[in-house]
Parts: C-alpha cells; sequence; structure tokens
C-alpha cells in the first residue's frame, strides 16, 4: 500500500471538472499538504503525447478497439512516472480523469467492449482512486461550454448530443457500481459552492 492518498475528478466534457481540480488543488496546498496535480490523457511526458493522437483529428480516426489500447498505455506510463512515486511521497494525487472515463467513454457507450475494458484494467492498471468526485451536469450546457473553449481537442465532443447524454447515464451508473469511492456532485451550481462541497468531502476522507 502507498502513503499518499488518491483522488480523481470525473465527468462529461465541459461539467467543470478541471476548474474544480485546480481549486480543490489550491485549497489543499494551503493547507500545508504536497499536491501532485495532473490529468488524463497525459500527465507524463510520454502520455502527453499519446494525448495528442487521442484528441485530435477526426472522430474516425481511431477503431474503438485501437483507442482503448491507446488509453491505457498512456495511463501505464502515468501511473508508473507520475501517480505511483507521488503516493509513495505520501503526496495527494489529484488526477482530472483515470481509469473510470475508459469505463464510460468507451465501455459504457459501447456495450461490447465493457469486458474488454476491465480485463485491460485488471491486466495494466490494477489500481483504483481512494476518492473519485462525479461531476454531474445537464450534457447541453456542458457541450456548449465544450465546444465554445475551441481547444482543437474535441473528438470527443464533436460526437454529439447523444453520445454526451450517454455519458451522463453511463456516469451515474458508475457511480452506483463503486459507491464507497464515488460521490456524485451537482455541477449545475455556482462555481463556489460546488467548490465548498468538494472540499468537505475531501476533508472527511483525508483525516
Ligand atoms: P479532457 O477534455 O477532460 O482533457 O479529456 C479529453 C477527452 O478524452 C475527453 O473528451 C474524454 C476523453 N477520454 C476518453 O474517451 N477516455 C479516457 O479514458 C480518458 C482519460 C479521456
Amino acid at each position: 500500500m502507498t502513503k499518499g492518498s488518491f483522488l480523481t475528478f470525473e465527468g462529461i466534457d465541459g461539467s467543470g471538472k478541471s476548474t474544480q481540480a485546480r481549486r480543490l488543488a489550491e485549497r489543499l496546498r494551503a493547507g500545508g499538504r504536497e499536491v501532485v496535480l495532473t490529468r488524463e490523457p497525459g500527465g507524463s511526458p510520454g502520455a502527453e503525447e499519446i494525448r495528442r493522437l487521442l484528441v485530435e483529428g477526426s472522430a474516425d480516426r481511431w477503431s474503438p478497439e485501437t483507442e482503448i489500447l491507446l488509453f491505457t498505455a498512456a495511463r501505464r506510463d502515468h501511473l508508473e512516472k507520475t501517480i505511483l512515486p507521488a503516493l509513495e511521497r505520501g503526496a495527494v494525487v489529484i488526477s482530472d480523469r483515470f481509469a473510470d472515463s475508459t469505463r464510460i467513454y468507451q465501455g459504457a457507450t459501447r456495450g461490447e467492449l465493457r469486458t474488454v475494458v476491465d480485463q485491460l484494467h485488471a491486466l495494466m492498471i490494477g489500481r483504483e482512486p481512494d476518492l473519485t468526485l462525479i461531476l454531474d451536469m445537464d450534457p447541453a450546457l456542458a457541450l456548449s461550454r465544450g465546444l465554445a473553449r475551441e481547444s482543437g481537442e474535441d473528438r470527443f465532443e464533436s460526437m454529439g448530443q447523444d453520445f454526451q447524454d450517454q455519458l451522463r447515464t453511463g456516469f451515474i451508473q458508475l457511480a452506483r457500481r463503486f459507491p464507497l469511492r464515488c460521490r456524485m456532485i451537482d455541477g449545475n451550481r455556482d462555481p463556489d459552492i460546488v467548490a465548498d462541497e468538494i472540499m468537505a468531502v475531501v476533508e472527511r476522507a483525508l483525516r
């Protein structure tokens, strides 16, 4: 077992999770904790290179199977190079997305691949977060916010509203599948109120 704590943020595109992850990191640092704020896909030099392959380009650039392999390769590098060393030091690791994103984006939206996602996770990753904050958000609003950013990283957003609706349902089911580590947070509220609720949940978990 490692000494640190592993927290993840999950949610559909444009749900506000990246902002909330950053705010949580700032608050925990202000309280004197060592925090490593990281993200997926990415979070290590090698995984950031793989990120570009995944989030840019046309929606049909990769088959679903190839996509799962690329996400898993990126995650394995992230785990080896960034997450596990930080947890060994006793840091709080906050990752903006982790394996649950693959369970939902690649597994839940393409039912036949669910088992492949779970098998690959067990073989190559085998680590779950201590706490997962799922930001729940109206898909129509979230999608308009995500696309408005025009980040050039909208391969998944370009899959449209139906896809985002499926994702939201997937995240709700995920919280039921892993009730001990998952907390649903209503992201349709003022960001300050959302940040306060998240801080309260995390303080209880870190005690
Ligand atoms: P981001 O916008 O949160 O940085 O994530 C990039 C995109 O990659 C986002 O649309 C979700 C998608 N994604 C997956 O499809 N599967 C995964 O395992 C991860 C980590 C992200």
